[in-house]
């Protein structure tokens, strides 16, 4: 039998209504409620909130039932979204999202960028039942290379906007504006509409740390928020703009934690590297984290994408290294699995376009005497290292790129020898020794150049995010 589970929720504001998301798991449909109040509509906001789009194979099989979400605001509109993102072994739900009010309950951006809300709770990001846990709106993902952050275990998640969906880049079509036509290094990734929200948790011996909210504003504003969790895991508060750092107790040992500032967010989430960092076809073409299927195929299945994603789906990224989200295929490569490292760590600013370096180009699909990196002299500093270059074939000790990411992140130079040059304070071992290996492979002569194009030539070339 299909379960319905009604969430009740205490309003929260004297205008609130308490509000919930029906949820039928198995029957492939997802129901949203969107309600306003009358006599409470002088805050403005207008009454908003749609359905998803949902479907899945109605297995028999007992679905556990997702838990709703959503609040009330004081602007006296209501939204709210339900998204069961499974009904046991198979079937799958939708997503939809609605957003009322000043206060950003079902997940939605702040009304104004600079007013975030001051608890993680009362974004209506987080499950109200378990407040650590993404509420069932956010539909969770993962990605084939992440990014190192100091070690921390990650969780990734979205909330699209109502009726919003992803693009997906296809460069092979010439109207998505590739310099590089098909087989350019951007094509796959995904652009999220205005009013999305990305979400990313960050944990030691699961416990919560940071969770992080990127948001998109309008066409040409992202803007980033950190909450610093407390110890006990029963709150999160959003940090100052200018960051913070604590000495975070786990139970099991102490963390040194840094809490980027909201300028440091924008330094990685630029415009050129595409504002979001890890969706794009290779990056999430791997298995659901529930096991129960394809990432793509999901989010597919929920009706989020705008435009169809090309299959066979682009290869997926190799993991570079056992960690979190899994381990290299067994088939990997070591050159593979370096330049997905490269890619997901370091390619989002050294890339042709990138306004503040852009002497080399680090993206997965460049060909390696395209990058920049071979034999080349460095722009800045040698290190101490005479003689060193950006990569030295079979020389990791002479290589800059090795060197830099085992240098100590000092915060005062104003050109830092570590990269990447901020928000990580930890040399990432595994990386550190696949890149190092894959240079140990490499035997010279450095290849020549095979485009114009390629960024040693080539002064920045604008483009559009
Ligand atoms: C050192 C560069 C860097 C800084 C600084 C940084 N991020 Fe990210 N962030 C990344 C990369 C790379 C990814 C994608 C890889 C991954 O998820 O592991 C990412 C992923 C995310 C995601 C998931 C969506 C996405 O873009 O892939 C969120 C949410 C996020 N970051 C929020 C923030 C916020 C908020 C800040 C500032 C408080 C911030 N980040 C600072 C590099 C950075
Ligand atoms: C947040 C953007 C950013 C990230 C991420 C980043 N870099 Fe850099 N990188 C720079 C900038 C900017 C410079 C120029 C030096 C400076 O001004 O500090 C630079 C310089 C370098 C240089 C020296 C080049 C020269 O000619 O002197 C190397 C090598 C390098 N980075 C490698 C890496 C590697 C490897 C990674 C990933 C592990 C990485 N970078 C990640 C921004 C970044």
């Amino acid at each position: 039998m299909p379960r319905i589970t009604l969430p009740l929720l205490a309003p929260r504001s004297p205008c609130g209504l308490a509000v919930g998301a029906l949820r039928v798991l198995g029957i492939s449909a997802v129901l949203a409620l969107g309600l306003a109040s009358a006599g409470c509509s002088s805050g403005g906001g207008n009454a908003s909130g749609s359905g998803g789009s949902g479907s899945g194979s109605g297995g028999a099989s007992s679905g556990s039932g997702g838990n709703g979400s959503g609040g009330a605001s004081s602007g006296g509109a209501v939204g709210t979204g339900g998204h069961a993102s499974s009904g046991g072994a198979t079937g799958s739900g939708g997503s939809g999202s609605g957003s009322g009010g000043a206060t950003g309950t079902a997940c939605s951006p702040p009304a104004d960028k600079n007013q975030p809300v001051e608890k993680l709770s009362d974004t209506g990001c987080m499950s109200a039942q378990t407040p650590t846990a993404f509420a069932s709106i956010v539909v969770p993902y993962s990605v084939n290379s992440p990014l190192w952050s100091d070690g921390a275990d990650k969780a990734r998640g979205f909330v699209l906007p109502a009726g919003g969906k992803i693009h997906v880049k296809n460069c092979a079509d010439s109207s998505e504006n590739c310099d590089g036509g098909a087989s350019d290094p951007d094509d796959g990734k995904w652009v999220f509409p205005v009013g999305t929200v990305m979400v990313k948790n960050f944990a030691f011996d699961d416990k919560l740390l940071e969770t992080r909210l990127f948001v998109r504003h309008d066409a040409d504003t992202w803007v980033g928020y950190s909450y610093a969790w407390s110890e006990d895991q029963k709150s999160a508060t959003i940090v100052p703009a200018s960051g913070s750092e604590v000495m975070f107790n786990t139970g099991s040992r102490t963390v040194d934690w840094h809490y980027p500032s909201r300028e440091n967010c924008m330094k990685c989430h630029k415009p050129t590297g595409g504002s979001t960092l890890g969706p794009e076809t290779a990056q999430m073409n791997r298995m659901a984290d529930d096991g129960s299927m394809n990432q793509i195929d999901m989010i597919k299945q929920m009706g989020l994408f705008e435009n169809t994603v090309p299959t066979p789906y682009k290869a997926a990224m190799v993991t570079p290294y056992p960690s979190q989200v899994g381990s290299p295929p067994s088939s990997a490569t070591v050159e593979q699995k370096a330049r997905a490292y490269l890619h997901a760590n370091c390619a989002f600013c050294h890339r042709p376009d990138d306004p503040d370096f852009f002497y080399t180009d680090m993206r997965l699909g460049v060909p390696f005497a395209d990058m920049g990196i071979c034999g080349q002299d460095p722009q800045k500093s040698d290190l101490g290292v005479i003689g060193s270059k950006r990569l030295d074939p079979g020389k990791p000790m002479n290589s800059l790129m090795w060197l830099r990411m085992n240098a100590a992140l000092d915060e005062s130079a104003r050109e830092p020898d570590r990269m990447p040059p901020l928000a990580s304070y930890v040399v990432d071992p595994d990386g550190l020794k696949v890149v190092g290996d894959w240079i140990s492979g490499l035997s010279g002569p450095c290849p020549d150049p095979t485009s114009l194009l390629a960024p040693v030539r080539q002064a920045p070339v604008s483009h559009a995010p």
